[in-house]
Formats: C-alpha cells, sequence, structure tokens
C-alpha cells in the first residue's frame, strides 16, 4: 500500500501522517501539501522516517497530481487538503471553492483517467459534519441519511466536493468513501479555531471572543481519534466492509457549547473570567451539531477512545509547552487575519 495524504501539513494531515507511518502498513507515505496559512511543516518536522516524502504543491495543480500519483505509484488516498474555516468562508469563498470543490475535481480527475492506464487507487475523502446544518434541541444526532443541507460557504464548498466524489463513484467507479467527522481538537490546530484561540489567548491574559450567546453546541472528538477513524475507513473500503459512495460518520457523543468550552479553558488555565467578551454572532451561525457513528463501530469496529477530560488537559498543556510552536504560526497572514476580524 502506497497512501498519498493531501493537506498532511495541516491540523488533521498531520496527525493522519503520523498514524499512517505508526500503522506500519504502508511502503510509502507521500504528503502534497501548498502550505496555505494553516499549513505548517513544523507540524512534521521530528519526522525521520524513509518512507516518508513531503512534496510541496497544489492539489489544482493536475499535471502534478498525476505524477506524484505515477511516480510514487500511489495505490490509496487521504484526501484533507482544503480550506477549513467557516470565518473565512465568510469574509471571502473563492480560495474555498478553488481548494475545496475544484481541488478535489482535480483529484477525481487524475484517479479517473491513469485507472484508464492500469492504476488501483482507493480513496478517503475528508468531509465534515456540517454539510448537515443545523439541529434544533430536541433533534437526534445527523446519520448518514440526514439530507445534505449546508448552510455557510465553507460547508457548501464542502458538500458539493461531497457529491462530486459520489457522482465519480457512481459514474466512472472511482472506488471513494466520503467520511465526516464533528469538531476535531487537540494539538497543532491553528489558532484561529475556537479551542487554540481560546487557550493561548486565556494564557496571554487576552480576551475571549464569544459569538452571540455562546449556546451553540458542537460534538468535540479528539483528532487522534479521527485520524485513526480515516484509516480504518482506508483498510474498510480494501477489504470490503466499506463499499465505493459510501458515506461514514464519525463522532464522539460528546456535545458541549461554547460558553462551557472557554469556561472549561479559564478553569485549566487559572485564567480570569472576566476575559470572556461576547461579541456579534457569525453569520448564518449553525446552533447545533451532533453526530450519530452506529455505522463506524458495527462496520470498522472503530469508536473514539479518548474522553474530553483527559484529551483537552493534554491538549491544554500541549500549547503551553510548544511555544516555539506557537511562534511559528504566528505568521503576518495570521495577525491581519485576526485584525480584520476581531478589530
Ligand atoms: P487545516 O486548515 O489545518 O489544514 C488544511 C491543509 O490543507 C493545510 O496544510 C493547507 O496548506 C492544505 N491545503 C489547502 N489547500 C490546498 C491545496 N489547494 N493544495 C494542497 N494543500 C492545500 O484543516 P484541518 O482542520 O486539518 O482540516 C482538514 C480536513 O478535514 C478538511 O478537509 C476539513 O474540511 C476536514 N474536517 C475538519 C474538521 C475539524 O474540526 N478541523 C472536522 C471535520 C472535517
Ligand atoms: O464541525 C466540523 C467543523 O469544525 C470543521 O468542518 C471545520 O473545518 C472546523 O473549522 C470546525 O468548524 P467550526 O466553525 O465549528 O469551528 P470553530 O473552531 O471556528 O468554532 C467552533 C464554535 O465556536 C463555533 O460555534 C463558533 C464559536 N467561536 C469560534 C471562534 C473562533 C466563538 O464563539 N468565538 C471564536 O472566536
Amino acid at each position: 500500500m502506497r497512501l498519498l495524504i493531501t493537506g498532511g501539513c495541516g491540523f488533521i494531515g498531520s496527525h493522519t501522517v503520523r498514524e499512517a507511518l505508526g500503522s506500519g502498513k504502508f511502503q510509502k507515505v507521500v504528503n502534497l501539501d501548498c502550505l496555505t496559512y494553516s499549513g505548517n511543516p513544523e507540524n512534521l518536522k521530528d519526522i525521520d522516517d524513509g518512507k516518508y516524502r513531503f512534496i510541496h504543491g497544489s492539489i489544482n495543480d493536475s499535471k502534478l497530481v498525476q505524477e506524484t500519483i505515477r511516480e510514487e505509484e500511489i495505490s490509496h488516498i487521504i484526501h484533507l487538503a482544503a480550506e477549513s474555516h467557516v470565518d473565512r468562508s465568510i469574509d471571502s469563498v473563492e480560495p474555498f471553492i478553488r481548494s475545496n470543490i475544484d481541488g478535489t475535481r482535480v483529484i477525481l480527475e487524475s484517479i479517473r483517467d491513469l485507472e484508464k492506464l492500469g492504476h488501483e487507487i482507493s480513496m478517503v475523502h475528508v468531509s465534515t459534519d456540517e454539510v448537515y446544518g443545523s439541529l434544533g434541541p430536541e433533534d437526534l444526532p445527523f446519520t448518514e441519511e440526514t439530507p445534505v443541507c449546508p448552510m455557510n460557504p465553507y460547508a457548501a464548498t464542502k458538500a458539493a466536493s461531497d457529491m462530486l466524489v459520489q457522482s465519480f463513484s457512481n459514474t466512472y467507479g472511482i472506488k471513494a468513501v466520503i467520511t465526516r467527522c464533528s469538531n476535531n481538537y487537540g494539538p497543532n490546530q491553528f489558532p484561529e479555531k475556537l479551542v487554540p484561540l481560546m487557550t493561548l489567548n486565556a494564557v496571554e491574559g487576552k480576551k475571549l471572543p464569544i459569538y452571540g450567546d455562546g449556546m451553540q453546541i458542537r460534538d468535540w472528538i479528539h483528532v487522534s481519534d479521527h485520524s485513526r477513524g480515516l484509516l480504518e475507513s482506508l483498510f474498510g473500503l480494501s477489504d470490503g466492509s466499506l463499499t465505493p459512495g459510501e458515506v461514514i460518520n464519525f463522532g464522539a457523543n460528546d456535545e458541549r457549547t461554547n460558553l462551557e468550552i472557554v469556561s472549561e479553558i479559564i478553569e485549566m488555565t487559572d485564567a480570569d473570567k472576566g476575559l470572556i467578551e461576547y461579541v456579534s454572532d457569525r453569520p448564518g451561525h449553525d446552533r447545533r451539531y451532533a453526530m450519530g457513528f452506529e455505522k463506524a463501530k458495527l462496520t470498522l469496529d472503530w469508536e473514539p477512545l479518548i474522553p474530553w477530560e483527559k484529551g483537552i488537559r493534554d491538549t491544554i498543556d500541549w500549547y503551553i509547552n510548544n511555544p516555539e510552536w506557537v511562534e511559528s504560526v504566528r505568521t503576518g497572514d495570521y495577525l491581519n487575519w485576526l485584525e480584520r476580524h476581531y478589530g
């Protein structure tokens, strides 16, 4: 098995590269990443493994994608590369359409064209619970049968890419499954997202900006549980437990409001509650996500292993103990974004 991971320098990608190398199941793990603001080679700088190769380039470059698959004799792909931040998609959707939709189109067409030449490639397309839209307080969690109903531009581009994957699977017989996961937290997450932003601000005595009333609910899962699920999905596709075109959900059954999360971070960092600042709500803010993941349990024997209490403690400690990493992600673009977004 020779694996291509797209977006391997990002948050989930870097954990997935480690999980793949650690599994001992791959002869080669190639990481294709164009290093946007959230792609950080520091995330993988300690990897010293002859099986690993990093290629700096974009999934939008079809020549490069095809050359990489051909030359590295890629048999499996985990496709994570994407623009991932909802607030940025509300600011400007163009990069999301380019990477999330058109980038996925390039990968699918590359697989289709190379399969005509005899290559055999299986793919996991990494999607999100956000494609299902928003739940009411009494609604049951999303299942794989829940209709897709994206409510923000980021989610719309992810839903569009999912549909491209399903259509290529149906039309050309591409062997791809779609995974949809809830909110990830853990080390190496770019500090524009709730957990690292609030952790670093709390430690540094800065304001903690809560959107709207802070009562929005997310289902939080540790990134390593998600990465393991992605590999299990790839193996499930290879051994026939999953069939091409299928969707599989991952979650942690751990729903919390944003206010609860921020309060826990305040407590664990001994910060001042007075740092909380209620700011304007995110436009079109989804109220609640919750994931049903019975299918992953039944078909892949997968379940989340890291309880929130341990995962969040370890995560906060990681951000506190890795000031060099924090410094490395605080690029000009990151600062510009904070300035533009929070004023
Ligand atoms: P991230 O922003 O940390 O990482 C994205 C990576 O993709 C970066 O390394 C970036 O450089 C790379 N990239 C972006 N556009 C690219 C392009 N055109 N060519 C090559 N590389 C490109 O994001 P993340 O949180 O790690 O999310 C990874 C994937 O998982 C995304 O597809 C996202 O939609 C999905 N997802 C994320 C979560 C979450 O909670 N973070 C949950 C479910 C699904
Ligand atoms: O649900 C999966 C999704 O989770 C992934 O598909 C996305 O890639 C990922 O970014 C994440 O999206 P969210 O919008 O849920 O994550 P974010 O960390 O941006 O926000 C989490 C919640 O916290 C959300 O309700 C908005 C709120 N929030 C966020 C920030 C950054 C605040 O209240 N204040 C903030 O400053």
